[in-house]
């Protein structure tokens, strides 16, 4: 009995705290109130709402870094840094004295403890020597393209035409979930769910990914024993990503014993080499050069989710952000119809819908300058975090130890006159075009979406590819608008999905 009444003392306490913070209210500070027993948590949470806005602000008032204090509560000490040098410090240069860790693992738990994302060192090289060998695996250009061109065919098109033809309101950040989650679902599994289909059916496995993400940042915010304790009542966030824990487990389970049946089957010699059975889970089930078909299930299963998010999570936000961009600025879509029409004429009337083919695709400059823009300005992962192993300096002379992280915040980094210039705030597709009309490249430190060093991204090339071929389709047959005073806004997740989706009303252009 007296245990739940513990449980509420902190709560106690940040009210307390919160009734001395508003006597004390000043705004325009450079720095965060220092509590003692709270450290800066009180004043974080106050401005929960508008808190990308305010970490950015710090860090420019402060060149780009400044140390969270965390609470006595078992909260670490944070060094939140947008500074390119730090960046490349810490994600290349000295990659071998950083780690995940265990305090990641604590918290990414749901993503699994055996997983690529999750790993460090030698067990996160023979993860990503898996993802590698399969991403550039030959069979895998081909199966992208016909991957994406089924989706779009079978699932886009027609939910549009229906869309257009009754007028109904849609809202597009869930629309390109079901894109990705069909895509990365059969490259994993060899099986497409079709959540994007007419009547959009609930879609359980992506949402459950979404509230995992909303819960683990929580567990970065709060003291280890305030969400430890919710975890244990099981409320709130802990709640929910305990139940999608079960969601994910059982769509894993269920994909890895279809393929094995089919396997057992042996009508057709089903290998991970074939067209028929190249998918993720076959080249685990059967095996390659850097793989033995001899792992776990539980193995299999963190790595099946983490290529899941890694693909669907990510270039569905992106494609979010950048609709969103593009309703803001209007001469943008603009070029790219025009783009399409130059690179790209049409053969026939132009009334019927017209795919693309990758290929085709690759001619698209300014419309890949224009993702590369919404990418900058709105990173899909927002934050990413490292642990030193021992004490270190930073360029720059900041000092931490294996008790704080560095948390690099590319949203803030994206809005740094310093970094980007005094145009940084605009979303401007040129800034990405060179004089000769090609792609303007950026180091990873700097334009940090895609991560950099080591752990670079490795589906880069794939996203563009996936991220293209629905906004060329959607660009060159449709209009859209937003509706008038949808609010945007960020959700407070490790992925930088929009709060209240993005809803538009979308009309054939030709009907
Ligand atoms: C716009 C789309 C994408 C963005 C912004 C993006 C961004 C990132 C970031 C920030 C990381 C580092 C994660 C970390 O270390 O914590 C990462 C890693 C990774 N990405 Fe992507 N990604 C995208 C699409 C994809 C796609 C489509 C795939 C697969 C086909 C993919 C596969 C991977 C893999 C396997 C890693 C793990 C690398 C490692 O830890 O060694 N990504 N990505
Ligand atoms: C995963 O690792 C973390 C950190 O080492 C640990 O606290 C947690 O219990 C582990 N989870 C599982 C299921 O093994």
């Amino acid at each position: 009995m007296m245990a739940p009444l513990f449980a509420f003392l902190p709560y106690t306490i940040l009210a307390v705290y919160f009734l001395l913070f508003l006597y004390h209210f000043t705004k325009k500070k450079k720095f965060l109130w220092n509590l003692p027993l709270l450290g800066m948590l009180l004043e974080f949470l106050l401005n929960i709402d508008q808190i990308h806005e305010k970490i950015t602000q710090i860090l420019e008032a402060n060149m780009g870094t400044f140390l969270l204090k965390g609470a006595w509560l078992g909260q670490m000490d944070t060094l939140i840094t947008c500074d390119p040098a730090i960046v490349n410090c810490v994600m290349k240069e000295k990659f071998s004295g950083y780690h995940k860790g265990d305090e990641w693992r604590k918290r990414f738990e749901f993503f699994g403890n055996h997983s690529l994302f999750n790993t460090d060192f030698d067990e996160w090289k023979i993860h990503r020597n898996t993802f590698r060998s399969f991403i550039s695996h030959q069979q895998s250009q081909q199966a992208v393209a016909k991957t994406i061109r089924r989706i779009l065919e079978n699932g886009l098109i027609p939910v549009l035409e229906q869309s257009s033809k009754q007028c109904q309101v849609l809202d597009l950040q869930d629309l390109f979930k079901r894109y990705t989650f069909d895509f990365a679902s059969s490259m994993v599994t060899g099986h497409n769910p079709n959540s994007l289909c007419i009547g959009l059916p609930k879609n359980p496995v992506p949402e459950a990914l979404d509230d995992a993400w909303e819960a683990i940042i929580l567990r970065f915010l709060l003291p280890e024993s305030l969400w430890k304790f919710q975890r244990w009542l099981g409320f709130g966030k802990e709640r929910k990503m305990s139940g999608g824990r079960e969601v994910v487990d059982r769509f894993c389970a269920e994909q890895i014993s279809m393929n094995r049946k089919k396997l057992s089957e042996g009508k057709t010699r089903i290998s991970f080499e074939d067209e028929e059975g190249f998918n993720f889970v076959n080249c685990y089930l059967t095996g390659n050069e850097d793989n033995s078909p001899k792992v776990s299930d539980e193995v299999m299963r963190d790595n099946m989710v983490n290529f899941i998010f890694a693909t669907a999570d990510t270039s569905s936000t992106a494609l979010t952000w950048f609709f969103w961009m593009l309703e803001k600025n209007p001469i943008v879509e603009k070029k790219i119809r025009e783009e399409i029409e130059r690179n790209l004429p049409q053969k026939g009337d132009g009334k019927n819908i017209r795919l693309f083919q990758l290929e085709e695709l690759s001619k698209l400059i300014y419309l890949h300058a224009a993702l590369c823009e919404a990418l900058r300005l709105f990173p899909p992962a927002p934050i990413q975090i490292r642990t030193p192993l021992q004490s270190e300096t930073l360029p720059g002379g900041h000092c931490v130890d294996d008790k704080t992280n560095v948390l690099i915040f590319l949203y803030g980094m994206a809005r740094m006159p310093s970094v980007w210039g005094d145009d940084c705030l605009e979303y401007k597709p040129e800034r990405w075009i060179t004089e000769n009309g090609g792609i303007k490249h950026e180091p990873p430190h700097k334009f940090f979406s895609f991560n950099a060093g080591p752990r670079i991204c490795l589906g880069r090339d794939i996203a563009f590819n996936l991220m293209k071929a629905i906004a060329a389709t959607f660009i060159h047959n449709y209009n859209f608008q937003v509706l008038e005073n949808h609010p945007v806004t960020p959700t407070l997740s490790v992925i930088f999905r929009m709060k209240f989706g993005l809803l538009v009303k979308v009309r054939n252009k030709s009907a």
